[in-house]
């Protein structure tokens, strides 16, 4: 049994003292132990040692304390399993050599065997686990099918993934192959996160927003909901869509337990356009953590208020951001703790 179960709690809509809280992308950047580990080690070495990839996601609960724990890994190892090289250029990115262009590049993508290609992910989560000792639950997570296109197509990050668009409205079939072959690689992946102890996963679709609402359907939701689908019934699963505001209705009448929500949705429309039943889970701007100390812990509590203490994971907006000083990201948590003595 895991010590505190505030956030698998708030997950399956139970009534709690005050809201759960972590933070997105809370492992890494903005932590200086981190950075120690980040100068000695590069990434996809951090990533493949289960020792430093446990450490690494402890590190934040030691030093901010937030009620769950996401494992330290990238959505970038599921492609690289996938027989597609991904490299990450330090100050750069991501970066693929050779990204997907045409149909006969698909042909070249497998769906893996994963504990082959990815057991080095099992062994970190079993290790994790260990360390966390019960304390707090650990999420798993996964990169959404079209998020994970927009990286093997355009081969690097983008501003607008106009080159990913492109090959999925030229080459709808090879486009769809393709997220296909990812959805499936992502459910035997999350499965066994979920077999090796993960308590919740979340699904990252960072650039769903890239696509209007029609197009999102066809090329993200679709695949997105096979997932779902697929792990509701082993755990509990978020789903993070940023700029997804308009997808959110849909994203509510499926089988997740919670919806991710940026900070450009208000809680109130969120709600709205959720219907009001389903675990929301958001949305501070993660650049208002520049904001002094009691502007930050005001503004969570207004943000607590607004969305309601229940069916409600506190978090950012989106990933936290390496220039926020660790006293504001504390702070952020600490808010969050302080309201039910408010
Ligand atoms: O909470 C956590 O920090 C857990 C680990 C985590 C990482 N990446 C580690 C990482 C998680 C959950 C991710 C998800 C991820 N990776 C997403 C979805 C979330 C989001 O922010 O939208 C995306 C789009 C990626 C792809 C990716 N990985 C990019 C664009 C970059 C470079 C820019 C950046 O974020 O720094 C990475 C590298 C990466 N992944 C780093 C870390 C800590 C920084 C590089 C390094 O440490 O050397």
């Amino acid at each position: 049994m895991i010590k505190n179960d505030l956030f698998l709690k708030a997950l399956k809509g139970e009534t709690v003292q005050r809201p759960p809280v972590w933070m997105m992308r809370q492992a890494g950047r903005y932590l200086p132990e981190f950075m120690a580990l980040k100068d000695k080690y590069d990434f996809f070495t951090r990533c493949r040692t289960p020792e430093l990839a446990a450490e690494i996601t402890v590190q934040p609960i030691r030093i901010v304390k937030p009620d769950a724990a996401i494992l330290f890994s990238d959505i970038l190892v599921i492609p690289q399993a996938m027989n597609i090289e991904v490299e990450m250029k330090p100050g750069l990115g991501p970066w693929l050599p050779n990204p997907i262009r045409i149909a006969k590049d698909v042909d070249q993508v497998i769906v893996p065997d994963i504990n082959e290609e990815l057991g080095y992910v099992m062994d970190a989560i079993k290790l994790t686990k260990e360390m966390l000792n019960n304390e707090v639950p650990l999420i798993g997570f996964a990169g959404s099918p079209w998020t994970i296109l927009c990286y093997a197509v355009e081969g690097k990050g983008s501003k607008s993934f106009d080159t990913a668009k492109g090959f999925c409205f030229s080459q709808p079939e090879a486009a769809h192959a393709l997220l296909q072959k990812i959805t499936d690689t992502t459910i035997l992946y999350l499965k066994e996160k979920v077999k090796n102890g993960v308590n919740a996963v979340q699904i990252f679709d960072s650039w769903g927003g890239m696509l209007s609402p029609v197009d999102y359907q066809e090329f993200s939701w679709k695949y997105i909901y096979q997932i779902v689908e697929a792990l509701a019934g082993e755990t509990e699963v978020i789903v993070f869509g940023k700029g997804c505001w308009f997808a959110l209705n849909d994203m509510a009448k499926s089988k997740a337990s919670a919806l991710g929500i940026d900070w450009t949705c208000s809680p109130k429309n969120a709600r709205y356009l959720t219907g009001g039943n389903i675990t929301l889970q958001g949305n501070f701007d993660p650049s208002r953590l520049l904001s002094p100390i009691p502007t930050i812990k005001k503004m969570v509590h207004e943000m607590i208020d607004a969305f309601g203490k229940d069916k409600y994971v506190v978090n950012l907006g989106h990933g936290i951001l390496p220039n926020i000083p660790v006293d504001h990201a504390k702070a952020f948590i600490e808010a969050v703790k302080e309201y039910e003595h408010k």
